[in-house]
């Protein structure tokens, strides 16, 4: 089946996280994507956290599925030749080096215009250009401090606390494919290329909106009605960190089920709903509560949530979080047990719709990864093993039309 992003070829000039995650989704759906890396080394997550010697770490390769690796010294001439034929036939280049890396490399926007007007070049920088803190380098925790999530992540009494999710870096790669994509998209119209440019601290405050529609609430009105802090608590003149309460406009919390004692993830997420009170009720055993004028509506409620929160772990403690959810689903309930790592990677649901896949790789035997979140009725996108270091290089000179004996030299220009 021919995937929609075929003939679309990808120079992958990222590293790390956050340029990966958006080029691996690119080749998922077709693009032919060539990942250039310093030769003896190449991304550095090839050998951060390694779980089995001298293959490549699972950072990378969950990473960089069904790309090509191609070894280059850009910094050399002879490497920047190289990179320069990619360039004049390529669609799209994309780099989250350090801020003014490309350029000192030689390689600026306007030079890469001019090799070739109708390329994308798409770039993840920590902070967009011309912000005053532009010049830093950024990881995950940084952009997450920066854009806004740690100051409203954690509980009140704590620290800002960074999420387990890659706000900064992943989410910053999809921001960066979405760019790409419309960039194609126009480029289709107008027949040139143009920049694109994702900043990490925008796309983690993108993910952060509702704590800034929160900060406007607060600021008119002196208080946030669904944050544990009302009414008994006080609130100062920003957004405060809510613990695990709803972030919309229906309370919920991480409620303990059975076993809480000795499983640290035995809760589930239970959301009240408004609308849903009648069956909440219902499914709790508590039929009494649905006329009760202290219970009746969200505002009466509101005052003592956490007393009702507490009648609803009473009613759990004797139900798994499974069993728990299967009751409350069949009362429309919006809920979900805590599920881990190990539930995850074991979910016959998930390895069924090819989220969870495991793939065959030359070095490591199979390793488990995320597969494409994103499915679509006429396309089944397959998760093949990242490559080897270098593993594409003859392959890709070749096809820019180099002779056996210029790949020779080459390649012990390479091993230098
Ligand atoms: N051949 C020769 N040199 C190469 C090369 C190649 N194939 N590939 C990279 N390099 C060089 C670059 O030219 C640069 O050299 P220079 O600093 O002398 O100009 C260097 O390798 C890479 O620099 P940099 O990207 O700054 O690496 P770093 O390890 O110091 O910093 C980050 C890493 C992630 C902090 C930084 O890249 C960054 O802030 N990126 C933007 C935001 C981002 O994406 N963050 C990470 C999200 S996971």
């Amino acid at each position: 089946m021919s995937k929609p992003l075929e003939g679309i070829k990808i120079i992958d000039f990222t590293h790390v996280q956050a340029g990966p995650a958006c080029t691996q989704l690119l080749a998922w759906f077709g693009a032919d994507v060539i990942k250039v890396e310093r030769p003896g080394s190449g991304d550095v997550t090839r050998n951060q956290l390694r779980d089995i010697p001298d293959a490549d770490a699972l950072y990378f390769t969950m990473l960089n599925s069904n790309k090509k690796s191609l070894t280059l010294d850009t910094k050399k001439p002879e490497g920047k030749e190289v990179l320069e034929k990619l360039i004049r036939e390529s669609d799209v280049l994309v780099e989250n080096f350090g801020p003014g890396a490309l350029d000192r490399m030689g390689f600026s926007w306007e030079r890469l215009n001019e090799l070739n007007p109708k390329m994308i070049v798409a770039s993840v920088k920590g902070f967009s250009d011309g912000h005053h803190y532009d010049d830093l380098k950024v990881y995950e925790n940084v952009a997450q401090c920066a854009g806004g999530a740690a100051s409203t992540t954690g509980f009140w009494d704590g620290p800002p606390t960074i999420s387990a999710a890659a706000l900064g870096d992943s989410n910053t790669g999809m921001h960066l494919a979405i760019g790409i994509l419309t960039a194609l998209i126009g480029r289709d119209k107008t027949g040139k290329g143009q920049k694109v440019a994702v900043s990490m601290q925008d796309s983690v405050l993108n993910l952060c909106r509702v704590k800034l529609r929160d900060q406007q609430r607060l600021e008119r009105v002196g208080y946030l009605e669904e944050y544990p802090q009302y009414p008994h608590g006080e609130f100062s003149d920003v957004v405060p960190r809510g613990g695990n309460a709803g972030g919309g406009g229906q309370p919920g919390w991480v409620l303990k089920c059975k076993g809480w004692e000795t499983d640290p993830n035995a809760y589930i997420y239970f959301t009240i709903q408004g609308h849903a009170w009648e069956p909440i009720c219902k499914a709790l055993g508590k039929p009494e509560w649905i006329d009760d004028p202290a219970y009746k509506t969200a505002e009466a409620r509101q005052p003592h949530i956490f007393e009702i929160f507490g009648t609803i772990e009473a009613w759990l403690a004797d139900k798994t979080k499974f069993e728990a959810v299967d009751i409350l689903r069949k009362f429309d309930i919006p809920c979900a047990p805590v599920l881990t790592m190990k539930e995850l990677a074991n979910d016959p649901s998930l390895r069924a719709s090819g989220t969870i896949v495991e793939v065959p790789h030359k070095k490591r035997g199979s390793y488990l990864t995320v597969g494409s979140p994103i499915k679509f009725s006429d396309m089944k996108p397959e998760v093949t093993a990242s490559p080897l270091l270098g593993e594409h290089t003859d392959e890709v000179l070749a096809g820019l039309g180099y002779s056996r004996q210029d790949i020779f030299s080459l390649r012990e220009i390479k091993a230098v």
